[in-house]
């Protein structure tokens, strides 16, 4: 992962008062180059007390391409862009496909993306109209790594196509991890308690771990650190099953599926850096079924007008379920994060 020379004079803290509310604020802890921006990050908390009394909600479906993969992008095609590739490709549950073929338009680069060929179809329409290349695939997100591979190989250029499969290059996680600088900076230099993160790749997570350990390398924080929970799909639950059982690498998890299509991935190769940082912060992993997810989407709409993506009701449905055990306290301050936007689930989340 990306390394920085971190200390007291890095950034200040103040100097962030007369910045663009855009993840870009924090340019001096992301990769070096132009960034190649739709206006990322900055977004909301909101404070939703008829989930839970100290329970927020993190909206990252306001984000360009509505969710959390547009930070990743923004970061990793600047710095491809910065590099001098011409042309990206990637594998995706949906989400990143669309925003890495809207970053690739706005630096005028090329892109080609490989989905499971039921993605939903907000997806395929939203790359195909970038201008990407559309692969449909018959089989899951771990297939389409492999068919990206056998691509680049198939195709050699000068520059070369540019993998941008999750954790395989430094710079997503680099744009993630700008979601664990906003929570701070919006708690006022404070963490919560716990933070509830839907996992598939599971770089949501990492990324968030990394920024809180430069925050306090940097003075920023001190050394507490939140709970950090993993929410998985019943039916794709390999991060969840591994910590159930104690063990730190995680099996492929058979006939993965879940309407939540960001969830569903049934083998992550960062699956013992997640597992690592869950136990080192007296967290844990646990699933949710379907129904849960669908049902708590509509609750958090009713609750607090955030028309979340499953991924995002899943967070609800597991901290309820976290709260009932008595994992989490009456007090304590809890974060979900809404990954994405129940907008480009309409299959999954209508007539429920
Ligand atoms: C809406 C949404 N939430 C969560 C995830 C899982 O994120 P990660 O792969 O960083 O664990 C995805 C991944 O596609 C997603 O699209």
């Amino acid at each position: 992962m990306a390394q920085y020379d971190l200390g007291p004079s890095t950034l200040a803290k103040e100097a962030l008062r007369d910045r663009e509310p855009t993840m870009w604020r924090y340019r001096e802890v992301l990769p070096p180059c132009e960034p190649i921006s739709l206006g990322e990050g900055f977004t909301p908390l909101h404070h939703t007390p008829r989930l839970g009394e100290n329970w927020y909600v993190k909206d990252e479906g306001v984000n360009p391409t509505a969710s959390f993969k547009a930070r990743g992008m923004s970061a990793a095609v600047s710095m491809a862009k910065h590099l001098g590739i011409q042309t990206v490709a990637a594998p995706s549950a949906g989400n990143a496909a669309g925003a890495m073929s809207a970053y690739a338009a706005k630096a005028g680069m090329k892109a080609h993306v490989f989905m499971p060929k039921d993605t939903p179809r907000a997806f395929i329409v939203e790359c195909d109209y970038a201008g990407a290349t559309v692969n449909l695939i018959d089989g899951l997100i771990n297939v389409c790594g492999a068919e990206v591979r056998k691509f680049i190989d198939a195709n050699p250029q000068d520059p070369p196509i540019f993998d941008l499969s999750t954790l395989k290059e430094p710079y997503r996680a680099e744009g993630k991890k700008t979601m664990g600088y906003e929570l701070a900076e919006q708690m006022d230099w404070t963490l919560p308690d716990v933070i509830v993160y839907p996992t598939g790749g599971g770089t949501g997570l990492v990324g968030m771990w990394k920024a809180f350990d430069e925050m306090e390398r940097m003075g920023w924080i001190g050394a507490k650190r939140p709970k950090m929970v993993s929410v998985q799909a019943e039916g794709c639950a390999p991060i969840a099953t591994a910590f159930a059982n104690g063990e730190r690498f995680a099996d492929e998890f058979p006939n993965a599926h879940t309407s939540a299509s960001g969830l569903r991935v049934p083998k992550a190769i960062a699956d013992f850096i997640m597992i690592d940082l869950i136990h080192a912060s007296g967290g844990t992993a646990l699933t949710v079924t379907d129904e849960q997810m669908v049902a708590a989407t509509r609750e958090i709409a009713v609750a607090t007008g955030i028309f979340a993506a499953p991924e995002g009701g899943a967070t609800l449905a597991a901290a309820q379920i976290l709260r009932d055990r008595g994992f989490i306290q009456p007090n304590d301050s809890v974060v979900l994060f809404n990954t994405g936007s129940g907008l480009k689930y309409l299959e999954a989340l209508e007539d429920h």
